[in-house]
């Protein structure tokens, strides 16, 4: 049995069905603060999945998860609060719910004799780039309190391994992409601040903010590398293999190795919609660096792990989403 915390979130619910369309029986733990009790439901419709909500700011709510479920073989900890201009404007929430949140978590854990973590970490944690592609070996110096979170949590993970034995995987993402490939599940953030779903849900009333076209790319605008979402919920699966085989603390960049520009995901936008999105341009948006694109080789040489959608496919994902989203809420 895994225990899933933000299970009912964008990346976690993803992995939540992958673990169970192979019959591996999952607990999912969400405040449901960012996370909707809809996914929980239609994921319960496709195995074993038991729902307890809590927030990890309180030890005894994580505390009870463990002492009432004993099978937990291993925890896969998604829950936190992700904004990145949220997080400079309010820094506060940010380690009181990531760090302090993670702390409980890691105790409750060592309390129950629980010694398996896959942890989402995030390029967030490189900060600017010193050199493209990035690997493992860049230097981890991130420029805001979201990434400035993620990687304390790394460190913490370190020191508890060496004292107390725990073992962490920890996934660095790059720009995750796309959603459930029969649009079961799928992205559903509330305010949406990510590029794809943005783009997709333009309308002429409410057009495409295009942040900065002057950047030192190949069109000006920014490259990232774009990560499908069950690629990665794959990762997953493997990291907790890789644990359960016996591995050690480790941490692998997650992403395609293949940067794409704002402009370039706005043109498969278009070709997947098959019409014009109305787009503005509009200047920088703070703390965007130019480039990001992760080197994958450790990944999949250790975790034997391939990504092999591609944007247009992700985008393609993200679009029949939106769509079924829609007519769900409508209803
Ligand atoms: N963008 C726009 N308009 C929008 C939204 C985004 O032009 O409405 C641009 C951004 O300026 C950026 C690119 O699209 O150049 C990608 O932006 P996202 O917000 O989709 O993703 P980020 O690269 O900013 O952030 C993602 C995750 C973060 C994580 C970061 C790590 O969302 O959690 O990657 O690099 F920290």
């Amino acid at each position: 049995m895994i225990l899933v915390t933000g299970g009912a979130g964008y990346v976690g619910s993803h992995l939540v069905m992958a673990l169970l369309e192979k019959n591996i029986d999952v607990i999912v733990f969400d405040s449901l603060e960012l996370g909707h009790i809809e996914t929980i439901e239609t994921l319960k419709q496709y195995g074993n999945l038991k729902f307890i909500k809590g927030n990890l700011k309180n030890i005894d709510d994580i505390r009870g998860v463990f002492m009432s479920n004993k099978g937990i073989e291993a925890v896969v900890h998604f829950a936190a609060y992700s904004q990145v201009a949220e997080s400079v404007k309010n820094p506060q929430k940010y380690y009181y719910n990531n760090v302090y949140g993670t702390l409980n978590l890691l105790n409750a854990m060592l309390e129950f004799d629980v010694k398996k973590i896959v942890f989402s970490s995030t390029a967030a944690t490189y900060g600017e780039p010193v050199y493209t592609p990035i690997d493992e070996k860049h230097p981890q110096n991130p420029i805001n309190p979201y990434g400035m979170t993620k990687l304390m949590i790394e460190r913490i993970m370190d020191d508890y391994d060496k004292a107390y034995g725990l073992k962490s995987v920890r996934l660095r993402y790059f720009n995750v992409a796309g959603a459930d490939s029969k649009a079961r599940i799928g992205e559903w953030h509330e305010p949406e601040t990510h590029l794809i779903p943005n783009v997709l849900k333009a309308t002429s009333d409410k057009s495409f903010k295009m942040f900065g076209t002057d950047y030192d790319t190949a069109d000006g605008t920014c490259v990232r590398d774009y990560i499908n979402v069950e690629d990665l919920a794959k990762a997953h699966i493997l990291a907790l293999d890789y644990l359960n085989n016996g591995g050690e603390t480790n941490y692998f960049n997650l992403g395609t190795k293949t940067g794409n520009s704002v402009k370039e995901v706005f043109a498969v936008c278009e070709e997947v919609k098959n019409s014009k999105i109305p787009l503005e341009i509009y200047p920088r948006r703070e703390g965007d660096p130019a480039t990001l694109v992760a080197d994958n080789s450790k990944a999949k040489s250790m975790l034997n792990w391939k990504p092999v959608h591609n944007l247009e496919y992700s985008v393609k994902t993200a679009y029949e989403w939106e769509n079924a989203f829609k007519n769900k809420i409508a209803k």
